[in-house]
């Protein structure tokens, strides 16, 4: 291998963890067919940037892939993951249902025009107003987390709704503790006994029709076990039409990870499905992280570098107003400078706010970065611009999605406007 040949293999493959056709125009990063500088210059930073080839593909392939597997079936997204108009129109276009959590991504959801009778209504505390929205809306299913959500809907509901009940499976999986929900404990769903209580109530009432079961064993799951162990465990509440298998897959942020593919979670799903679910049943996954993160990246551009002895830092303009999953579950993320893509010395990757564990990569390797570089962070598409903030007066930032050498903005940039607009103390 000649000297010159080594480097550009190196370059080549830090394209894998970039969505779609991801590439290299010199020495720069061209996402989309567009070129990070030019997003920067158009769009400025941090901004996120979605490749909507790469999001219609993952959504078709757990589309097909589920109806190949199984098909008495539907893919619900779930919105939490990416909750922006944009995103649930495409959604929408790719025949996905919409679970929304609570009346925020209900509204979204509508604006877009999906269809509610696909909308999957989540919420452990689901209130009054956000019930009755859902029900003036024609949400297809309400999923039932506690008995309130029953005592409310029996008020509410005139004609017929369907619910389906969240079980706790006492299944935990190996993911941080805020992110995993199916055991025990969890604040979500209710326990075996109390789902049979809950379903005993429903199916005497007049006009909440239980249609099934759900659960969600929580997210950023690698392995499918937990998956096959919770369906064995809800299978033991009976027979039921409906099955809501619920999300959690996890989606690759670094070069060395592993993580089942969609076809491979689909095969562990449907395999434990035909040995303990009726085979007429209806099957609904969930999927959030693992439909958005990959096909997203967030550019950011360098605003200092600090060289110490012990540890070099390159801080950028954005952080932990726009990416949380860091702080708090710990998340791994990795990155390339956009504009000079290339391994180098090691840094710590910082935001610019105010809090030492305002960390976005603890180590990674850039290619001699300068002031004014770009920074771009692989896999930023899910639970990032979802929990984006105002921390030290930061501005939300774009959501910029990119095709066949074009880009548009479908969701602007805050404004210092924007945040003196709630304002209404009068002096
Ligand atoms: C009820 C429910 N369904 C689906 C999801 C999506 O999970 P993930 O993004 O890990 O696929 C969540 C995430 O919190 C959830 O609470």
């Amino acid at each position: 291998m000649s000297s010159q040949e080594g480097p550009d293999i190196e370059r080549e493959s830090l394209l894998e963890l970039f969505p779609g056709r991801a590439a290299l125009q010199g020495d720069e990063l061209v996402i989309g067919g567009v070129a990070a500088s030019a997003l920067a210059e158009q769009f400025d930073t941090p901004a996120l940037i979605i490749d909507e080839e790469a999001l219609r593909a993952r959504a078709q392939r757990y589309r097909e892939g589920f109806a190949q597997r199984w098909p008495n079936s539907r893919v619900i997204w779930a919105s939490k993951s990416l909750p922006c108009t944009a995103l649930y129109r495409v959604m929408h276009e790719q025949g996905l249902g919409i679970d929304v959590a609570g009346g925020g991504e209900l509204a979204m959801a509508l604006r877009a025009g999906a269809d509610p009778s696909t909308f999957v209504l989540h919420g452990n505390a689901k209130s009054d107003r956000e019930l009755a929205m859902a029900v003036e809306a024609g949400v297809g299913t309400v999923v039932i987390d506690n008995f309130d959500d029953i005592d409310r809907l029996e008020r509410l509901v005139r004609g017929e709704q369907a619910v389906l009940v969240r079980v706790l499976p006492s299944v935990s999986a190996d993911t941080h503790d805020a992110i995993s929900t199916g055991h025990a404990n969890s604040k979500f769903g209710l326990s075996m006994s109390d789902a049979r209580r809950a379903i005993d109530r429903l199916r005497a009432s007049d006009t909440l029709r239980l249609d099934g079961l759900h659960f969600h064993v929580g997210s950023q799951i690698l392995d499918t076990a937990p998956f096959t162990r919770a369906i064995e465990a809800v299978a033991q509440l009976g027979d039921f039409a409906v099955y809501d298998l619920g999300g959690g897959l996890g989606a690759r942020y670094t070069y060395d990870m592993r993580v089942p593919s969609i076809e491979e979670y689909l095969d562990a799903l449907v395999g434990a499905a035909r040995e303990h679910l009726p085979s007429s049943a209806r099957l609904l996954i969930e999927p959030g992280r693992s439909m958005v993160a990959e096909a997203a990246m967030t550019l950011y551009r360098v605003v200092t570098v600090k060289r110490n002895a012990q540890r070099s830092f390159v801080a950028v303009d954005g952080g932990m107003g726009d990416n949380l999953e860091v702080s708090l579950y710990g998340q791994a993320f990795d990155a390339t400078l956009a504009n000079r893509v290339g391994r180098g010395d090691s840094y710590a990757l910082v935001g610019r706010h105010c809090e030492s564990g305002d960390q976005l990569i603890e180590s990674v390797e850039l290619r001699d970065p300068v002031v004014g570089d770009l920074v771009a962070v692989a896999v930023t598409g899910a639970y990032c611009l979802t929990m984006a903030n105002n921390y030290n007066g930061a501005l939300r930032p774009p959501i910029i999605m990119v095709r066949d050498g074009h880009a548009r903005e479908v969701l602007r940039r805050e404004t210092y406007d924007d945040l003196l607009r709630r304002d209404c103390d009068v002096f």
